[in-house]
């Protein structure tokens, strides 16, 4: 039985209990971060703190999540995973319990903190050769898919539609452009340049993206940050995606159309070992901040 944190306590997760009238429960009100941990170390924790106090300052929650590095900490070592080769920390904080109505409660309710940990499993080598499939969805979230939200309603169809089609990612296109995945970035390569698009309202600004990015610079690989026309796409040398949950993911099949000659290209190989390496260094942290 795993561990997990509630409010202030770590306890068995099935004695974890959370209100009926928290507005995480009634209206997706709060938000949420996933941290890598290699090794037992956290992966970038500053910038996922920085992103989740930026979340809270948007939806107006009234949390310091300073106290989070502690908390994800003693949550690996509770649950066996302090050296473990990967592992991650789901935390998510919500406005609290407070009787339903849409504007803010007007006695502030305490925020519900929750978070938990648990072993990532990367695709084996050879799995991870083979190249992964996605399709495209129509991108119909709100207008501000940058802010952490856990409403994830439109992330969770998207997905459902891409293991519907037997595939792995589901890519997010809005008025022709493709955005990013359904829990991941996603990158294009063109003749050696690797494009994403650039940082607005529309994507999420992933931790991960920012890793791969530096770590092209660093290998001298050009980075173009633009919107990329899903017809552009089909016409890639390859294509991968970024997150927490999914490092560097090589796609070789998108919409049923062969990337590139159909098999994983070298810039994603390059991009993925020197992903690895920077997890188990961590030394990128401090180049590529
Ligand atoms: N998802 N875009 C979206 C829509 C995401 O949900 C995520 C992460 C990313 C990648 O961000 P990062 O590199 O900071 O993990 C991009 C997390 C892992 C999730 O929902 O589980």
């Amino acid at each position: 039985m795993s561990t997990v944190y509630l409010d202030g306590s770590y306890l068995p997760k099935a004695e974890a209990r959370v209100s009926v009238d928290d507005r995480g429960f009634l209206f997706s009100d709060g938000v949420y971060e996933v941290t890598a941990a290699y090794g037992g170390r956290l992966f970038r924790f500053e910038k996922h703190l920085e992103r989740m106090r930026s979340g809270l300052a948007a939806l107006r929650i009234d949390f310091d999540p300073s106290e989070l590095r502690q908390i994800k900490e003693e949550l690996l070592a509770r649950n066996g995973l302090a050296e473990a080769e990967a592992a991650y920390v789901y935390v998510q904080v919500t406005r609290g319990a407070a009787p339903r109505s849409h504007a803010f409660p007007r006695v502030d309710a305490t925020p519900t903190v929750y978070a938990f940990a648990n072993r990532y499993e990367r695709p084996e080598r050879d799995r991870w050769e083979k190249g992964f499939r996605a399709i495209t969805v129509p991108d119909m979230r709100w207008a501000r898919v940058d802010i952490k939200a856990i409403s994830l309603l439109p992330n969770v169809l998207a997905q459902q539609a891409a293991v519907d089609a037997g595939v792995d990612d589901a890519i997010y296109v809005r008025d022709g452009i493709a955005m990013e995945g359904a829990h991941n970035n996603l990158f294009a390569v063109f003749e050696g340049m690797v494009v994403t698009a650039p940082k607005s309202n529309y994507i999420l600004h992933g931790i991960s993206r920012d890793v791969v990015i530096g770590l092209a610079h660093d290998l001298g690989i050009p980075v173009e940050e633009r919107s990329i026309p899903v017809g552009d796409l089909y016409q890639a040398d390859e294509i991968f995606f970024t997150g927490t949950t999914t490092e560097v993911r090589p796609t070789v099949e998108v919409d049923g159309r062969r990337i590139g000659d159909g098999t994983v290209g070298p810039v994603s190989t390059r991009l993925f070992d020197a992903f690895l390496a920077a997890t188990v260094s961590q030394g990128v942290e401090a180049a590529s901040a």
